[in-house]
Order: C-alpha cells, then structure tokens, then sequence
C-alpha cells in the first residue's frame, strides 16, 4: 500500500510516499530557512503564503520520484496539528482536494505521534535495522515540544514528563539568538560548538528532582547575563523592511567572546539533561529500545550522549538499543507522516473529508501506571 503524506505544520513544505509503513520511496521538503533568515525566526504569515505556491510542485515531485501518477497513490495521509494554523490549512486542504479528486481515504495525522514513528522508516539503500521493539521510551525534542513518551504501541503513548517552559529546539533557538548565531538555531549552535570546550561555562541545569519534566528558561537567562558584557553597542537604527514584517538585527560582540567555548557549553548543558533523564526513564521503565525524535534529534551531541547515558544506566545488564531517524526523517517531513498514517488506516473507516486543521494537538496519551504522572 503506497500512501502519500503531507506536511505543513511549520515553515517546511513535505510530501513523501512511504509503502507498507516503512519504505521511503519518496520525501521531498521544499525548505523556507531562507526566506525567514532575516526576521530571525519563522513569520507565520510568510510561511503559508510559500506553502501555498510550493505545496503542488513539492507533491507531484513526490509522486514523480516514487514512480507514482497521482492515481497510484492508495490513500493521502496529512499533518493536523498541532503546528502553525494557516500553514496547516495549506496542506490540509490540499490533501482533502486530493482524497475528494481521487476518491482515496484521507487520513489525518498528529504531527508529534508521525516524529516519533520517524524511528520506524527505511530508506532504500540504508542499513536494514529491525523496526524498533515495545516498550519504547522516545524523547522527542522538536521546536515547539520536549516530551518523554513511553510508547507499548504504535497507538499508546504514556508520557512520563514534558517541558515546563521551553521546549529543546526552541532553548537552542533562542540560545542561538542571544549570541547572534543565527536562524535556526540547534544547526547554527552546533557548528559554532565545534572545538569549544563544553566545560568553560558553568551554565544550570534544571534537573526537578527525580522528575521526567524539562525546564530550559533558566539556561537562557543564565546565558544573557554571560554575553551582555561583550555586547558592542547596535550601530544606529535597525534596517527598515521592504515588507510587513521586521528584519532581525543580530548582535555584535567584542571579538574576545569565547564563542566556541560559550556555544558547546550551552549545547552541553541542554544535551546533559535530556540525555541523563532519558537513559533514567528508560531504565525505570524497562525499556527494550530506546528512541530520538524531533528536529532535535539531529543533534550530533545529543545522539552520542545518549548513548553514553543508556550504557552507563544498564550497566550489567542488556543495553537497550538507542536510535534515531536519519536527519532527513528528524526534522520536519512528510514520511512520518505518511508512515504513521499505515497504523491508523482501517479499510472500512467512513470516508470523511470533514478534517480540519487542529493548532493545538496533544499527542494522545494514556496515562498510566507506567509514567511518574498518573
Ligand atoms: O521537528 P522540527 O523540524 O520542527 C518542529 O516540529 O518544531 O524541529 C525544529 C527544531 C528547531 O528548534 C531547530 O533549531 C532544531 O529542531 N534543530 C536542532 C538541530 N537541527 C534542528 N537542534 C539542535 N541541533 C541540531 N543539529
Ligand atoms: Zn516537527
């Protein structure tokens, strides 16, 4: 069964066809990176505009690549929420086109759920590696979410903690803002972490006790008061738009500013807390694989801490193996999409073209036993 899967929660224009729930024939991802540069973050309003010219040309190259006409495709799979409201709506309303045009099913998918399911992908020509075995503890990490799931099926999730404040992607970010590193900000942090030494900063982690919650403001404000007295005076006013919206001005900083150093240890700082609760939960719960998702889950720290952390939590015993999707299938894109939407397709369901777009969409937990919360 080969479905096609949409997806434009945020600033990234995805369609892939993904077979049976785990061949990658096709993942196309139309990037805006550049023309959110200069605001210095995603402008919801541009971001749709673009979508809404790139949604078409990105589906059919998709289709083109899987070998598929747009008949071919047994179901369209699209991304809900919770992202961005109108650029949901773009891919949303497009995959209703579609499902109507071609009287396929049309399956809607929570775009959380479809980054952890990145785990269970195979993209042709990769190592071939089982699909990942229940019960899974998956930290996803993206720009907008930070939570620790535990996972016995494709459709249970527990959760064990979240952030309490900002999420890891969006730390990194706003982390990279402070030091004028740059949109966005885990890629921009991590190449100026490069050759710094991450112990030079003595920045907090906020560990909570023995709970599986985050909290990363703290890191944030601790890292404000590091770089504001190298910060040079801004040179006159800020440059005016040519558009609706502001442009960003980076600020500068005396050239004795550690960077490498200050970027590895705030780096260091969220990759030690996310990795030291994730190998304890995993531990705790018994876990027999254990799981990155998110954009952030292409962080090259964060994937060797971890599994530092799990072998060091199972010492003596099995180690659980410790994965992650590719980078391609870490960040935003519609294989997830499409793969999840395998599991939650059931032939008899009624045809329904009533989905709308869902801003605010919490991964659909049962609370249980197994988490810390109850
Ligand atoms: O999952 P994603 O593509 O979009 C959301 O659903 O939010 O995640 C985007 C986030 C951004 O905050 C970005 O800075 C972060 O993922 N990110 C990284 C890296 N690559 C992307 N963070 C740390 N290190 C990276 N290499
Ligand atoms: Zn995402």
């Amino acid at each position: 069964m080969n479905i096609l899967g949409i997806e434009t929660s945020c600033d990234e224009t995805a369609a892939a066809v993904v077979q049976d729930g785990r061949i990658v024939r096709s993942n196309v991802i139309s990037s805006q990176i550049d023309l959110h540069r200069a605001h210095g973050g995603v402008v919801p309003e541009l971001a749709a505009r673009a979508q809404i010219t790139a949604i078409v040309p990105v589906i059919e190259e998709a289709l083109r690549i899987a070998g598929l006409t747009m008949p071919e495709a047994d179901a369209i799979a699209v991304t809900q929420g919770p992202g961005l409201a109108g650029s949901l709506l773009v891919g949303v309303n497009a995959a209703k086109a579609l499902a109507y045009a071609l009287d396929r099913p049309l399956i809607p998918v929570n775009h959380l759920e479809a980054h952890v399911y990145a785990n269970w992908l195979h993209v042709p020509g990769d190592e071939e590696l089982p699909p990942p075995e229940f019960p899974a503890l998956c930290l996803l990490v993206s720009g907008g979410h930070t939570e620790l799931l535990l996972l016995t099926d494709h459709a249970r999730y527990h959760l064990l903690g979240q952030t309490l404040d900002d999420a890891a992607g969006e730390a990194f970010d706003k982390g990279a803002r402070l030091m004028g590193l740059g949109y966005p900000g885990g890629p921009a942090i991590q190449r100026a972490a490069a050759g710094g030494d991450a112990m030079a900063f003595a920045l907090p982690r906020a560990w909570l006790g023995e709970s599986d919650d985050f909290s990363f403001s703290g890191l944030k404000t601790a890292l404000l008061r590091v770089v504001e007295p190298y910060r040079l005076p801004d040179p006159g006013p800020a440059p005016v738009s040519d558009g609706p919206f502001p442009i960003h001005r980076p600020p500068t900083f005396r050239p004795d500013l550690p960077i490498a150093d200050l970027a590895a240890s705030f780096e260091e700082a969220i990759v030690e807390v996310l990795a030291v609760k994730t190998a304890r939960a995993a531990k705790r719960t018994a876990a027999k694989s254990v799981l990155l998702a998110g954009g952030v889950a292409a962080n090259r720290a964060l994937r060797q801490r971890l599994v530092i952390e799990v072998e060091s939590a199972f010492a003596g015993e099995p180690v659980p193996p410790v994965r992650w999707p590719r980078i391609a299938l870490c960040t935003d894109n519609g294989a997830m999409v499409a793969g999840l939407a395998f599991h939650r397709f059931t032939p008899e369901a009624p045809r329904d073209l009533r989905v709308d777009a869902h801003p605010r969409f919490p991964v659909a937990v049962s609370r249980t036993e197994s988490g810390s919360r109850s």
